[in-house]
């Protein structure tokens, strides 16, 4: 049977950090709206001592999102934890996320604490949260360089301060996918009380990783994702929502399961992406405009005889209408013909050559060769247009 993994998307939390980004209350309310018809199991809107509006963006949230548990972030920081939860009283499951930094990077230069008042706080934080909600996530921020030995000794803290959930943060981007899972793996192995817990990855994108990360999490028993659409957030981002639920989606031998309704993934990231300001690459797999476009004749030829040659996602499954064939000189003469008889055009065996020949010309001047541009050129040859 498949093990249902948790999908907490972070965009009005992590993905709003991106400088130029920052939303009004009603814009992080479309987008949250969009995020729970989507199924996203947790919505992270904020980090409500941070910015008074930020604090009522949360409060809005809360009252009108039924279907996710709403989040606040908040430092170990006992007036943040007591704002978060102010912020999210009237929502239906309110969670408060707390925590620290736990790698010697941050607890000696940033934090400059020892190690024994890492586990103070981190017990403290969590059982001051636990005394407004009952869904209290722990972070430990920079996890991914925190030696595996102190990791588990502060997540036992945590747990058996009631965290529900623990948050295992590859902050920095840093971790090769199987030293991430070996860790989460560590974890299970070495947590005393880690079964009354879910165990979370957060992983941020600066080598490239954060959805290989995140796959390889799962597979060593963490039971929830937090990612963002179009995987914006801090530097080169976070792990990217469309990404890690279509392969879990296009890899049911690894037997787990997401609550998304995929075919909302290629809206959102439209509407996320316009109302962020943020473009999303032509290339970004699953929802850039070219994931699911074919330029190369060879490819053109294979997708013509059989889509399943060269697609191994249906575009109707992600919410695109269809897959597209891109005319350039790199067409072939397969492609050409199918697009013409899309458009009506029907070409006897020499005329198509020629109008190949002239294509091949006209696609070497101006790159792609459009609907319009193929009308001109076959408007000399005998044609039927139906
Ligand atoms: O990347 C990170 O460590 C975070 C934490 C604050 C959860 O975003
Ligand atoms: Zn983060």
């Amino acid at each position: 049977m498949a093990r249902r993994i948790a999908i907490f998307d972070t965009t009005l939390r992590d993905g709003e950090q991106v400088p130029g980004c920052g939303l009004s209350k009603n814009e992080k309310l479309k987008i949250a709206k969009e995020l729970e018809a989507l199924g996203v199991d947790v919505i992270e809107s904020g980090f409500p001592i941070s910015s008074p509006g930020d604090f009522e963006s949360v409060r809005l949230l809360s009252k009108e999102i039924k279907n996710s548990s709403i989040c606040a972030l908040s430092r170990a920081v006992k007036n943040d934890i007591e704002t978060a939860a102010r912020a999210l009283e009237g929502a239906v499951r309110p969670r408060i996320h707390t925590g620290l930094g736990t790698s010697d990077q941050h607890v000696f230069t940033k934090l400059n604490f020892t190690r024994e008042q890492v586990l103070e706080k981190a017990h403290e934080c969590v059982t001051h949260a636990r005394s407004f909600v009952d869904e209290v996530e722990f972070y430990a921020e920079d996890a991914g360089r925190t030696s595996n030995e102190f990791l588990a000794q502060v997540i036992e803290v945590a747990v058996a301060a009631g965290a529900k959930v623990v948050n295992i943060p590859d902050t920095t981007g840093f971790c090769l996918p199987e030293e991430y899972g070996a860790k989460i793996k560590y974890l299970v192995d070495n947590v005393k009380g880690i079964e009354n817990a879910t165990i979370s990855a957060h992983c941020h994108n600066d080598l490239g990783l954060a959805t290989a990360n995140s796959i390889a999490a799962i597979k060593n028993g963490a039971g929830q994702i937090e990612c963002t659409i179009n995987g914006i957030g801090e530097r080169a981002g976070n792990t990217s929502l469309e990404e890690v639920v279509m392969v879990i989606k296009k890899h049911p031998e690894l037997a787990f399961e997401t609550g998304i309704n995929t075919q909302l993934l290629f809206p959102i990231s439209q509407m996320v992406s316009n109302t962020m300001c943020m473009p999303v690459q032509a290339n970004k797999a699953v929802v850039g405009s070219n994931a699911f476009s074919h330029s190369s004749g060879i490819h053109q030829d294979g997708v013509i005889k059989n889509r399943d040659n060269y697609e191994i996602i249906d575009p109707y499954e992600v919410g695109v209408n269809k897959s597209s064939i891109i005319l350039t000189a790199r067409s072939g003469r397969a492609a050409l013909n199918f697009r013409l008889i899309e458009l009506g055009v029907h070409l006897g065996k020499e005329e198509l050559e020629e109008t190949y020949q002239e294509f091949l010309e006209m696609a070497d001047r101006i790159n792609i060769v459009e609907d319009k541009d193929l009308k001109y050129l076959v408007k000399n040859h005998e044609v039927v247009v139906k």
